[in-house]
């Protein structure tokens, strides 16, 4: 079989996380792909509609999670599988999130859907807590309704500091209101032995990493995904050139040292 023809997945679990968010858990019908790691996508193809990148939300053994939110034709179609429908998948593609150096104090920042890539790298490091030190995880919305993985927060924060900030409270919303930067001072890391990971919205990530530079973490140990858009994944079609990288295969996590040029050379 060629390297890009999707291999067929079930869909085991379909659960709505937000008005136009699913996460769907994907078995595979024949052979798995390859095991994924935190970071890492996969193209999934809607049979008919089309493909698109997703990063990987969830992995336990061969089943694959994938958060998906609806902007257009493909995810939209994607959001609309129901338990039981086939997905094409290919993959894995792409760099990992570095697993924390061991006595690092972990931060990790999202901006609304930016938690979903992140979410694989949250549950391995709060699996092996006991080689770290403090771990935080700081999540920014534009309003309450757009959270996601509310099911796990408890037990993420039976081992993690977990803060929630939006922009637009409701009425007795019990969390921070303002950008995700305003909760960087409720973290309580070490910045020279801080490993952070940023997820979300450029505009996000060059606010975070600025200010998380300006308190003395070295830019190589910030590390944060570049979504561009893509088409083969494979190095071969050059959609998603950014500069001298090709983000399908020198990306999507790139370390800030790195990142921060590439985010000022304008999209192809
Ligand atoms: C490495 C990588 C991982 C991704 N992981 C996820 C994920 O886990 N969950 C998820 O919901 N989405 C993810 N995306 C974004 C997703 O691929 C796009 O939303 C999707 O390609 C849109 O295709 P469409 O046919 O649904 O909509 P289109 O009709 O192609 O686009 C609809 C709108 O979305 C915008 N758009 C297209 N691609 C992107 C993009 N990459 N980033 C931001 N806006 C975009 C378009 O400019 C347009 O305004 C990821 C993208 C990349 C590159
Ligand atoms: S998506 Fe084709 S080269 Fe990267």
């Amino acid at each position: 079989m060629h390297a890009t023809t999707p291999v067929p997945y079930r869909v085991l679990a379909r659960r709505r996380e937000t008005a136009d968010t699913v996460t769907l858990d994907l078995v595979p019908a024949a052979g798995p792909l390859r095991p994924f790691r935190p970071g890492q996508y996969a193209m999934l193809y809607a049979f008919g509609t089309g493909e698109i990148p997703a990063s990987v939300s969830g992995i336990s053994g061969d089943t694959l999670g994938h958060t998906v939110r609806a902007v257009g034709k493909v995810s939209e179609a994607l959001c609309r599988a129901e338990r039981g429908d086939w997905i094409g998948a290919r993959g894995p593609y792409g760099t990992v999130w570095q697993t924390p150096p061991a006595g690092s104090d972990v931060l990790i920042v999202s901006g609304g859907i930016g938690l979903a890539p992140l979410r694989p790298l949250i549950e391995e490091v709060l699996d092996r807590a006991k080689e770290f030190g403090t771990i935080s995880v700081l999540a920014g919305y534009r309003n309450p309704g757009e959270q996601l993985f509310l099911a796990d927060l408890p037990r993420w924060r039976s081992r993690a500091h977990v803060h929630v900030t939006v922009d637009h409270p409701e009425p007795g919303w019990p969390g921070a209101t303002g950008l995700v930067t305003g909760l960087l001072d409720s973290a309580g890391y070490r910045p020279d032995r801080c490993a952070a990971y940023l997820c979300g919205p450029e505009v996000m990530m060059r606010a975070t990493a600025r200010d998380l530079l300006r308190r003395g973490v070295p830019a190589d140990r910030i590390r944060a995904s570049l979504e561009r858009n893509m088409r083969c994944a494979t190095a071969w079609c050059g959609h998603c050139q950014l500069g001298p990288v090709l983000v399908c295969r020198d990306g999507p996590v790139f370390g800030w040292d790195h990142a921060e040029g590439l985010l000022s050379t304008p999209e192809r």
